[in-house]
């Protein structure tokens, strides 16, 4: 599959570059040749500039390849992003517990004070003491003491008149498997893995992982010289990066729109299988991204594209 033929161009440049083995070795002169290729920004001496920084990632880079994986599982293997929010997605919690909602306790965003789920104060132990229930909503690295098991356990073992109704209110309970997450990620500290730096960097890749199999765009997208805009290694910048940066194709979007996935360039090129109307998909030459990394990108983004 041709992407586009300036693709292939750099796709032959990197076979070029390869050694029989498929190693890397020369990635940085490929890095240098691939950014004035495709693009449209990388001047020669920039170009050259940056091969000697990313020949000498390159190193470094699969030596970190195993840290990434499985980055965002937790000590019991079991993760917030990856376990736990699509539990209280799919079984409706979020719909009835989200900021400003009548109930006032958040589990779309559960770790934001004063009403986020984990840490929050159950309302039910304020007003009714004699009930026993735990005084916290989620104790991280108690389930006992966490009122949420109490709420989404056995229903028969929960007294209505001091602990309240059954969760999810009016649906269907939770499965084993789904409690017996739920019960693992509070054990494990409650912890919110769904952050930029577990879930977007080790797609984007870093500024010592350039080429590295941990990223895929910051080989290209850098800070060095030559480097092709939007510079990846911080996209939180406010004039190189991506969030809030206005695209070049069209000054009226922005790169990442915080918030708005839909609206946003990077996500739109990361999608995409053919040259449209914001240049060609992202990444070239590289592997698309598959479906749970563009989830996860979509996500961060929806949820604010957040600098965490
Ligand atoms: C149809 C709406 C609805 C759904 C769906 C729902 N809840 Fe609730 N939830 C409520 C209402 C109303 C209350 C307050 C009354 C009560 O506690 O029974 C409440 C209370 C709670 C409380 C007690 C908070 C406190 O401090 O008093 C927790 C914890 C809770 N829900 C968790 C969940 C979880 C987890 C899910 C998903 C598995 C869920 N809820 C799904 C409506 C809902
Ligand atoms: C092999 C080099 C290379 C890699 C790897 C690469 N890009 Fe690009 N990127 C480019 C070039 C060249 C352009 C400008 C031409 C174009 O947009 O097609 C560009 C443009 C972009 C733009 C458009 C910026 C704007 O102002 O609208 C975005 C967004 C982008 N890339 C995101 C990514 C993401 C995300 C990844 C990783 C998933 C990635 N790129 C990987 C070379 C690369």
């Amino acid at each position: 599959m041709f992407r586009s033929p300036s693709a292939l161009v750099v796709g032959l440049v990197l076979l070029a570059a390869c050694g029989d083995d498929g190693s890397m070795e020369n990635a940085g002169t490929s890095t240098g040749t691939s950014t004035s290729g495709v693009g449209s920004s990388g001047s020669t001496a920039g170009a050259s500039g940056s091969t000697a920084e990313s020949g000498e990632s390159t190193a470094a880079a699969s030596e970190s390849t195993a840290d990434v994986t499985g980055s965002s599982t937790g000590p019991g293997g079991v993760s917030y992003s990856q376990d736990v929010r699509p539990v209280f997605a799919s079984r409706g919690c979020i719909v009835c517990h989200h900021d400003n909602s009548a109930i006032d306790i958040d589990i779309a965003d559960p770790f934001g004070p004063p009403n986020g789920l984990v840490g929050s104060v159950n309302t039910w132990a304020e007003a009714y003491p004699e009930g026993g229930t735990p005084m916290l909503n989620v104790q991280p690295g108690d389930p006992e003491a966490s009122f949420l098991m109490n709420k989404i356990g056995d229903p028969d073992a929960l007294d209505p008149a001091t602990a309240g109704g059954h969760m999810p209110l009016n649906l269907a309970p939770l499965t084993a498997d789904e409690l017996a997450d739920l019960r693992a990620w509070i054990d494990a500290g409650a912890a919110d893995d769904a952050t930029f730096e577990q879930n977007i960097r080790p797609i984007f890749g870093d500024e010592t992982t350039l080429g590295g199999a941990s990223g895929k765009c910051t080989w290209c997208h850098h800070s060095f010289p030559g480097g092709q805009r939007p510079n990846l290694t911080d996209p939180f910048d406010p004039n190189t990066g991506a969030v809030g940066v206005a695209s070049v194709f069209d000054p009226d979007l922005q790169v990442i729109e915080p918030g708005n996935a839909d609206a946003s360039v990077l996500v739109t090129k990361v999608e995409a299988n053919e040259v449209g109307a914001f240049g060609g998909p992202m990444p070239p030459q590289y592997e698309a991204l598959n479906a749970d990394e563009i989830e996860l990108v979509r996500t961060w983004v929806a949820e604010g594209a957040q600098d965490n």
